[in-house]
């Protein structure tokens, strides 16, 4: 019988974006449908397949990203639809990679529903970049998110600090710039599109706290000291202010979390 780590490695293991998409939509829907009974144990890949293009290539090699017009709009655009399809493949990760937890139904609910997300996003950035006649693959892309999923593979608590609580929560405070900046250029069409993305990453951020949460009550750890010394050790680079206060707090992320993490 096929079981949902079955299926989380099926996706991770699909490198044509469309197909990726596709698979995640369907199996997410078999899910919710309650089709899918097992967990299972199947192992993630270390890497999810990835088609050969774009390039990848290191962070301080990347153009820098831009809202302003014509190719500097398609440079931002197909940077943000890289990170939406490195996080399809982060959703499946965390179904399968922390199955040996046992931890509750509630758990893969989440997962699979951030994929799903992840996928919508995905694919409305890339109809975007086709009205502007550029596609996904274009342009090199950086490795960046893959590369912190790679460093918190062993630890549930590392994984949630870092991907939800750290970068993606990063998301919700750059969002409401980037927006002003594409609507100010008169941008409106991609403006409405990371509008709607950052709104529903509030969710995954939320996920990403309940989860943390849980574990470190499991564990008996205190969750604020513990993600300060798991950003510490498992991340590169800093927290830093501006926070968007307002959709961090919809997310149920306590204010100690980033204050005590952060360099200001
Ligand atoms: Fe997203
Ligand atoms: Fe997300």
């Amino acid at each position: 019988m096929t079981s949902l780590t079955d299926l989380a490695c099926e996706v991770l293991n699909t490198a044509k974006p469309s197909e990726k998409v596709r698979l995640t939509y369907r199996y997410a829907q078999m899910w919710r449908a309650g089709e899918i009974s097992e967990i299972g144990d199947r192992t993630p890949p270390h890497r999810p397949a990835r088609p050969a293009n774009p390039v990848l290539c290191s962070p301080g090699d990347m153009p820098k990203r831009s809202t302003g017009g014509g190719k500097r709009r398609i440079n931002l655009i197909h940077a943000i639809a890289h990170i939406e399809l490195n996080a399809i493949d982060l959703g499946w990760d965390a179904v399968a990679r922390f199955a040996p937890l046992n931890l509750p139904k509630a758990f893969y609910d989440d997962w699979v529903q951030v994929a799903e997300d992840e996928a919508r996003h995905f694919e409305m950035l890339e109809k975007r970049l086709h009205e502007l006649d550029a596609a996904y693959g274009d342009l090199p892309a950086h490795d960046g998110l893959w590369e912190a999923a790679m460093n918190t593979a062993d630890d549930v608590l590392a994984r949630m600090a870092v991907a939800p609580m750290l970068l993606e929560a990063r998301g919700l405070d750059t969002t409401p710039g980037t927006v002003k900046r594409l609507r100010a250029n008169g941008d409106h069409a991609t403006a409405d599109i990371m509008e709607q993305i950052g709104d529903e990453e509030i969710s995954h951020v939320a996920a990403g706290v309940r989860w943390f949460e849980h574990v470190c009550a499991q564990r008996q750890l205190d969750p604020v000291p513990t993600f300060k010394n798991l950003v510490v050790t498992r991340f590169k680079g800093q927290i830093k202010p501006p926070f968007n206060t307002q959709a961090r707090d919809q997310a149920a992320m306590a204010p100690a979390y980033y204050l005590t993490a952060a360099k200001t």
